[in-house]
């Protein structure tokens, strides 16, 4: 079969060769899936530089997460997302551990299939299970165009939340509008941290998701309500903020660390959980993968190239060979 593989560590625009490959054989518990569609992360990006806390054996195949169909080790026909361990869903064929396969209804367009599952657990994870959102708070979404940025979005207006959001020029702006934020700040036109005093009338937000870091959590800080909770997702500013526990104690927040993978291992259950509740409200209507992009995967170098870069809103999708023509 053909996959991308990463043979030595770097910007995954310069590292990727297409490679054939054997198909990989699932052991007992495993799942080997067709691949119909691979989503694109930012932890993908981290991975091929070698800068992920999973380091895999080189050379590997990058790509989180995948929606395919079950070929063997499991119900053949039967459509599923899910992660391949560590890596390899850009390629024909992936196989998924035990326990991280999640049936899909078989009328799931694969994109969306695809687009649903680490960004939405992960928002899902950290809005509810750490920062225990509720009704009527007031939800600040960093980077609210970007991918875990979306669901939060949606995820956030779904629980009851007034949301605002911040994104990097006019479109994105928009975009996270049309995501349902009550509010979209582009601070490439001033200062985010007004504007959200302003808008709570000097209280700031109750819960602010930043997969950013650097000087957004930094001015995230000014911020923060009393009792507020600062979700730390991730820091593709390249910085890793300090935490001042003096700041905290005086305004009384908390910094919240969240590390989704984790829950994969040590609570598998709240992920099934998790699955069950975004297909309900995935059926209902009420989330919708932003799939900015769906591409063919020989075009996956320009894709992830194009995701660093910042040239997209929400996710890419890349689309197997023999299913893009
Ligand atoms: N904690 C977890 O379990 C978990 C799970 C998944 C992802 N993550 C992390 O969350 C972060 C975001 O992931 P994602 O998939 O949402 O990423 P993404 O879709 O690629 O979006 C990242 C966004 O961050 C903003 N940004 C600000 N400074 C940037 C910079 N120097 N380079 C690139 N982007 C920059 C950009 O939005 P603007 O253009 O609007 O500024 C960009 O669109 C990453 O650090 C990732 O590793 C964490």
């Amino acid at each position: 079969m053909r996959a991308w593989q990463v043979a030595e560590l770097g910007h995954a625009w310069d590292v990727l060769r297409l490679a054939e490959v054997r198909v990989p054989e699932p052991v007992v518990g495993e799942v080997l899936v067709r691949v119909l569609a691979a989503g694109l992360n930012f932890p993908d990006l981290l991975m091929c530089a070698g800068q992920y806390q999973v380091r895999p054996d080189l050379p590997f195949t990058p790509g989180l997460e995948v929606c395919g169909e079950v070929v063997a080790g499991g119900p053949v026909g039967t459509r599923v997302i899910g992660a391949p361990l560590p890596a390899g869903g850009l390629a024909e064929y992936a196989v998924l551990p035990h326990g991280a396969s999640f049936e899909v209804p078989g009328a799931l367009p694969p994109a969306d299939g695809a687009a649903l599952f680490v960004t939405y657990q992960t928002a899902y994870f950290g809005l509810h299970r750490r920062a225990a959102l509720r009704p009527g708070e007031v939800l600040l979404v960093h980077a609210g165009a970007s991918g875990t940025g979306s669901a939060a979005i949606q995820l956030g207006r779904a629980a009851g939340a007034r949301v605002i959001a911040t994104a990097g020029g006019p479109d994105k702006a928009q975009v996270c509008r049309d995501l349902g934020a009550d509010l979209a700040i582009d601070y490439t036109d001033g200062d985010f941290v007004p504007a959200v005093l302003e808008a709570t009338s000097g209280r700031g937000a109750d819960v602010i998701w930043d997969p950013v870091g650097g000087e957004v959590f930094d001015r995230s800080r000014k911020c923060i309500a009393f009792e507020g909770r600062i979700i730390a997702v991730g820091f593709a500013s390249g910085r890793i903020p300090d935490i001042p526990a003096g700041h905290a104690l005086v305004k009384n927040y908390s910094v919240l660390g969240l590390h989704w993978g984790l829950y994969r291992r040590h609570r598998p259950e709240l992920v099934a959980e998790t699955h069950a509740e975004l297909l309900k409200l995935y059926a209902d209507g009420v989330v919708r993968p932003l799939v900015g992009q769906t591409r063919p995967l020989a075009e996956a170098p320009q894709a992830y190239r194009d995701l660093a870069e910042r040239r997209v809103s929400g996710k890419i999708v890349l689309i197997p060979w023999t299913l893009a023509a």
